[in-house]
């Protein structure tokens, strides 16, 4: 005779669904003022890079801004196409910058602004999930986090300490 409790760890083995949860952790900084001052620098390297965005057709400019362990600042804006899907993310015209730029170096903050030319954008703008996809590549690439804080144009600042907090679950080389 079996023991019940064997019984019943075998049927939730088997036969019932497990939940599973999964936490992220976020910080909140009430503006940009609050954050350290390298990270200021980097923002205000980010809202440079915003205004000089190319988006005719959305009216929504976003900067973005990446710091290298090598001291270098990479920064990018989004660019939009008359054909609308062949325009791209700021995020991603920047990462793919420094990748091509500085293939060795080591990312380790990103920080991203967003403007709309309609009205007025004071909730933090988390990158879209493409360029989760695109960023989080990066840090298996580096084996390294790369800390992510974004904002709209003034406001609130999030802080999430890796693309992993904003994109879990992620599709990754290992299964290729
Ligand atoms: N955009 C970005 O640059 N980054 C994001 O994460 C979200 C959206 C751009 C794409 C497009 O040019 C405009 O914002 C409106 O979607």
């Amino acid at each position: 005779m079996l023991p019940e409790s064997f019984l019943l760890s075998f049927l939730s083995n088997y036969f019932y669904m497990k939940p599973l949860k999964i936490t992220s952790n976020f910080e909140v900084y009430e503006s940009v003022e609050e954050l350290p001052q390298a990270i200021q620098n980097l923002m205000n390297k980010a809202i440079l890079a915003r205004d000089k965005a190319y988006a005719p057709y959305s009216q929504f400019k976003v900067g973005a801004a990446l710091a290298l362990n090598n001291n270098e600042i990479v920064a990018g804006s989004n660019q939009e196409n008359a054909s609308y899907p062949s325009g791209l993310c700021a995020e991603r015209t920047a990462i793919y910058y420094a990748g091509a730029a500085y293939p060795e170096a080591q990312i380790q903050n990103i920080a991203i602004s967003a403007k709309s030319m309609k009205h007025k954008v004071e909730a933090p703008v988390p990158p879209c999930g493409a360029c989760r996809q695109a960023l989080v590549e990066y840090e298996l690439k580096q084996k390294a986090e790369i800390a992510v804080y974004f904002m709209g144009e003034s406001g609130k600042v999030m802080k999430a300490n890796s693309i992993k907090d904003l994109l879990p679950l992620i599709f990754e080389n290992s299964v290729l």
